[in-house]
């Protein structure tokens, strides 16, 4: 795994944070990229999580220990399962934003969710979010990867929370012990470009397991979330370490 800030832009990760402190792939060119794939998002995620997705994305949910009537923000919501999820968490007295840099991804939330009162979508960029502290939690799935900055994501995930409530992480990551998370890191190499090229995006499907390379291991992304300002950091791993949930709150 690469060392801290080696393949990230900007700064370089401290040193107890192992692992590039951010995506090098252009912003632009990772919204172009979902923009391109938003019509078969939501298929092709469930082709390639085995339809676990769900079950990782209410264990998401419930870390957030948002309660009925309360607000949470959603980041990098993509086609918006994850908001929608909360949304019904927190109920018609409740509130729930869902952010996204790609338009498409937040056309596609708003065109499937558009009946639920306590759910609004909105394009936005994780490292410039238009929110105060206005929150009771913010959630990130499968989004922080695709930052330029890590741990800026975090930061400003804070920013838009409450003191005490929780920021909660879901990400892909690495089985353990390594050998084993490299033969996953192999066999999902080849396997979600082919996946991709089903629904004619094969070079989509490329970035995927590209993003995943040196990405901080949960340890890492620990560290970085403390670093960030978050306390009582903690995380699970989840399907045999193939993904991580993290959460930290803010003081
Ligand atoms: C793999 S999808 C995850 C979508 C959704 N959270 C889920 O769990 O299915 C990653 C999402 O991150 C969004 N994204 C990437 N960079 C972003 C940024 N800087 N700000 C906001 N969203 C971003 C992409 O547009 C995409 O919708």
């Amino acid at each position: 795994m690469a060392r801290g800030g080696e393949k990230g832009q900007g700064r370089p990760a401290s040193p107890e944070v192992q692992g590039r402190s951010g995506n090098p792939v252009p912003e632009p060119a990772v919204a172009a990229m979902f923009d391109r794939i938003a019509p078969v998002y939501d298929r092709l995620n469930t082709l390639m999580t085995l339809g676990l997705d769900g079950r990782w994305r209410r264990a998401a949910v419930a870390a957030t220990a948002v309660a009925p009537g309360g607000a949470a923000l959603d980041v990098a919501c993509g086609t918006g399962k994850l908001a929608a999820s909360l949304a019904e968490r927190v109920g018609p007295f409740g509130r729930v934003v869902g952010v996204d840099l790609a338009p498409r991804m937040v056309a596609a939330a708003r065109r499937t969710y558009r009946d639920i009162v306590q759910l609004e979508f909105q394009v936005a960029n994780a490292l410039d979010l238009p929110f105060a502290a206005e929150f009771d939690a913010a959630t990130i799935a499968f989004g922080l990867r695709n930052l330029a900055d890590y741990e800026a994501g975090f930061r400003q995930l804070a920013r838009t929370v409450r003191p005490r409530g929780w920021v909660v992480c879901l990400e892909l990551s690495l089985p353990r012990p390594r050998p084993l998370g490299r033969l996953y890191h192999a066999t999902f190499r080849r396997f979600a470009p082919v996946a991709g090229s089903l629904f004619g995006q094969r070079d989509a499907y490329q970035y995927l397991p590209d993003s995943l390379e040196g990405f901080p291991d949960p340890e890492a992304l620990a560290a970085t979330m403390r670093q960030a300002g978050l306390v009582e950091v903690s995380f699970r791993r989840l399907a045999l370490g193939a993904v991580a949930l993290h959460r930290g709150r803010v003081p």
